[in-house]
Formats: structure tokens, sequence, C-alpha cells
């Protein structure tokens, strides 16, 4: 479902980590715009900068961290908030479910308790009303039975039930923006089923919030994505809706990690991804490109196409026009 506004800007982001006497840059430059009532995938390879674009934009980021760019929420730019306004942001205006679900659930209080935690801090509910709420949540999201599940502690909850009391705990303050980084990670296709059910729930329900769902895994963020961005060595390299992105990607890099998948060539992609903090000059990409040119030993710009974004030299000729899209199998 497409709506129109955008809910969350991201302007020119860039955050690096200061390691020892040594200065890691890992997003470089990152522009994206997440709309009212969307999923947006970002995907991208293991190290490429993912979980870091996360936590930056509730700013849970290490201390050794300078950032810098604009991330705009209701035309506040969230990196210019003190702390006690950026806590009243998390949870109640924009929802994280981390990588980890065991970094975020505390092992000795019941699910149901944390999960109705942000409506007695932020919107005054008894325990009681909070604990009611917490099991139509559980129900909302196809949990069975829910009043056992919200009775249950942590260590006594599935993987997969772990996710899902996150999404819960995510949700319950109703929030405009949700980030879920990671949901599949160590879940079995059955699992993936039950959260895939529950994700689309969340999409389903009136005033959902918008969703960014980092993940690597492309056939799970297939079945959600409205739009997907792709992450390499710490930039963006194509932001694409997600119909034309699953049968015709438009940067190199996605068509191969397509081919890469399971379900269709399993052709892994030549290379390794870089090394964030030695990224290759020009492109980031070209090393491992089919499509290398001597013109990517530059940067490449971005391109539009179609109102898709992609930043591959490739495009340079054909930007704004509704031809010349390369082939899949050129
Ligand atoms: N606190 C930190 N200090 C230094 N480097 C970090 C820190 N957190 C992440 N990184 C580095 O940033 C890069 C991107 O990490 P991450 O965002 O976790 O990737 P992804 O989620 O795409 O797998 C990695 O190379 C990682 O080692
Ligand atoms: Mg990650």
């Amino acid at each position: 479902m497409h709506a129109i506004g955008t809910i969350l800007r991201i302007k020119g982001l860039s955050v690096s980590f200061l390691v020892g006497r040594k200065r890691i840059d890992v997003l470089d430059n990152v522009n994206l715009e997440l709309r009212k009532g969307e999923v947006l995938s970002l995907v991208g390879e293991s190290g490429s900068g993912k979980s870091v674009l996360g936590i930056s934009i509730i700013r849970l980021i290490p201390s050794n961290t300078s950032i810098s760019g604009e991330i705009i929420y209701k035309g506040k730019n969230l990196l210019d908030l003190d702390k006690d306004s950026m806590r009243k942001i998390r949870g109640r205006e924009i929802a994280w479910v981390p990588q980890n679900p065991d970094t975020m659930l505390n092992p000795t209080i019941r699910i149901g308790d944390q999960i109705g935690e942000v409506l007695v801090e932020h919107y005054g509910f008894t325990r009681k009303e909070a604990w009611e709420t917490a099991i139509r949540i559980l129900e909302d999201l196809g949990v069975n039975p829910p009043d056992e599940r919200a009775k249950n502690y942590p260590h006594q909850l599935s993987g997969g039930m772990k996710q899902r009391a996150l999404l819960a705990m995510g949700i319950a303050g109703k929030p405009n923006v949700l980030i879920v980084d990671e949901p599949t990670k160590g879940l079995d296709p059955i699992m993936k089923e039950i959260l895939l059910e529950s994700l689309k729930r969340i999409k389903n329900m009136k005033d959902s919030p918008a969703i960014l769902l980092i993940t690597h895994d492309l056939e799970f963020a297939e079945k959600l994505a409205d739009t997907v961005a792709v992450m390499y060595c710490g930039q963006i390299i194509e932001v694409t809706k997600a119909r034309r992105f699953f049968n015709s990607p438009l940067h190199p890099y996605s068509k191969l990690l397509l081919r890469a998948l399971p379900s269709r060539e399993l052709i892994p992609i030549p290379g390794k991804h870089p090394n964030i903090a030695k990224p290759p000059s020009g492109c980031r990409f070209r090393e491992r490109c089919p499509y290398s040119k001597e013109k990517c030993m530059n940067e490449p710009l971005m391109f539009t196409l179609d109102g898709n974004k992609v930043k591959c030299w490739l495009y340079e000729h054909i930007r704004n026009s509704s031809d010349g899209i390369i082939k899949d199998n050129e």
C-alpha cells in the first residue's frame, strides 16, 4: 500500500566511528525517504552499514561516533534533539526492534508487562490496562493463545515468538515509524512464515506505521516491501519500487544479489564485500562488477529513472528517459 507523504527524511547522513586513533567512515552521504504506511526494505550484504543506519535514526549510537547530516521527522532534525526530547520520540514516535532480541528483552519480566511498559510510561495506563492492551496487541499479531504468551518470561519463548513479542513492544506505543532489524535471523522457515504473517498484519492495521525493514533476506523482503533500498559499503546505491526491483533491478550489484538467491540461480556474487574501513576509490562496487569501465574510477552520481534511483555510470546517458533501461541478460 503506497500512501502519500514523507514521514522520515534522511539527508546527507554520514557516520564515522573513532576506533583508537583511527576514524572509520561507515555511512557515506545517505539520502533516504520513508513514506507514510509504506514498507521500505533496506537490503545488502552483512557489514554494509544497515544496522548503523537504523541505530543512527533512533540515536542509539555509541559515544565514539561522529554523525553529520539530517534526519528530519515532523519538521525537526533528530540529530539536534537533546537526550530528553529523543527519549520522548523513541517508542512513541519511532520504535526500533534490534537485530538481537535478547538485548531488548528483560529476562525477569513477563512479556505482557514488557509490551505494556511504553503505555504505562508514555500514555498513563494503569498496569492492568496495559496488561489487557498487551494481550490485545499479541492477538492482533496472530499470537495464539495471547494471554498465555503474555504470562511467559523471555526464556520460555521460541526465537520466532521473541521476535513477535518485540514487534508487539514496538507497536504498543502506536509509533509512526517502526524500524525492524534482521527479524528473520536464526528463524526456521515455519517461524519465518509466522513472523511474516505478523508483519503483514501490522502493515494492514489502521494507521499502520511506516516500516523500515532492515534485512539481508531478500526473499523475505520481497513479501513485504513497497520500496527497496540497497546499501553497499556504506552507501545507498539503489532505491527502487519493489515490484520493479524484484523483476528487473537497476544496479549491477542488485542484479547479482537477486541472481544469488537459492530460489533463483544461486550464482554467488564474485569477490567479497569490501572492508568498510577501506572502501575502493570511485565506484565501491567496481572491483566486482561485470560492467566495470574506466569511468568507474570516479564515484558515480545518483541517477533517476522512472522515479527510481541508481548510483551507477551505466545510467549516465539514459537518465530521466523511459527507454534505454539495461536488460537483465545484458
Ligand atoms: N561501534 C562501532 N565501532 C566501530 N565500528 C563499528 C561499530 N558498529 C559497527 N561498526 C562497523 O560498521 C560496519 C557496518 O556495520 P553494520 O551496520 O552492523 O552492518 P550490517 O548491519 O549491514 O551487517 C561494520 O564494518 C562494523 O564493523
Ligand atoms: Mg546488521
